[in-house]
């Protein structure tokens, strides 16, 4: 099912109102129902969606560390999450913890490819994107958090020196305002913005600002 945007909850986004669902529905949530859970076949489709991202060569260099909210992963890794981040993640019903390779196997066979770390990093962000618009596809939202201790939560996790755990992804269904901290409620209620795109996009050359419609987005 379709999400739409809802006036009260959802943040303005003048200008995306074009965008195809559920680009445009998409948003980063901070309150998480924490008695929701997913379905092994719903955490199967989200998965999915990261499987059938497009990547340079088809190497897929990308893996997930699936922490349903109070297994083994999630206690790893809940100790370890920003002070920002450690009232609304442990909420959330799901965590994908995103991981790519950033430098060769030890005993890297000769016929294997070198790691390229930044094709690798870019691969990585395309199937999390495909995650997240799964996710909302599904009306899960989702939240992806950078702020935790990713060397600590690596190592308890058993992740190889040559893989680097670059993010998480919250997913889970929104819960009540009421039921979690101020600070949490208020991050809800800012304004979303954006760059405009005469800074994001240039004509041809760098620095020369794109757009007959500059006015408009
Ligand atoms: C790689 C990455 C790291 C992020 N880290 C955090 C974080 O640690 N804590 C947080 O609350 N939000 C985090 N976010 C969410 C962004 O703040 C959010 O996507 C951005 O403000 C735009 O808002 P929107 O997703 O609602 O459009 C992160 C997003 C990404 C893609």
């Amino acid at each position: 099912m379709r999400t739409q945007p809802d006036p009260v909850l959802h943040a303005p986004m003048p200008g995306a109102e074009g965008l195809a669902e559920p680009l445009r529905s998409r948003w980063s949530p901070s309150i998480f129902d924490a008695r929701h859970r997913l379905t092994a076949h719903e955490i199967a489709l989200l998965l999915h969606a990261a499987q059938w991202a497009p990547s340079s060569g088809n190497l897929q260099p990308w893996r997930f560390i699936v922490c349903e909210r109070g297994d083994a992963g999630h206690q790893a890794l809940v100790p370890h999450l920003s002070r920002g981040n450690s009232g609304w993640v442990p909420r959330a019903s799901l965590v994908l913890l995103a991981v790519t390779q950033v430098a060769d196997e030890p005993e890297r066979l000769e016929d294997v490819r070198p790691t390229d770390a930044d094709v690798n990093l870019y691969g990585l962000g395309l199937a999390a994107a495909q995650v997240v618009l799964q996710a909302q596809a599904m009306d899960l939202p989702a939240h992806q958090f950078g702020g935790f201790d990713k060397v600590a939560v690596a190592e308890v996790l058993g992740i190889p020196d040559w893989w680097r755990l670059v993010a998480g992804i919250a997913v889970g269904q929104r819960g009540e305002p009421g039921e979690v901290a101020e600070r949490d409620q208020e991050r809800e209620q800012r304004v979303r913005s954006r760059k405009p795109v005469t800074e994001i996009a240039f004509s041809g050359r760098w620095g020369v600002p794109w757009g007959p419609l500059t006015t408009q987005m």
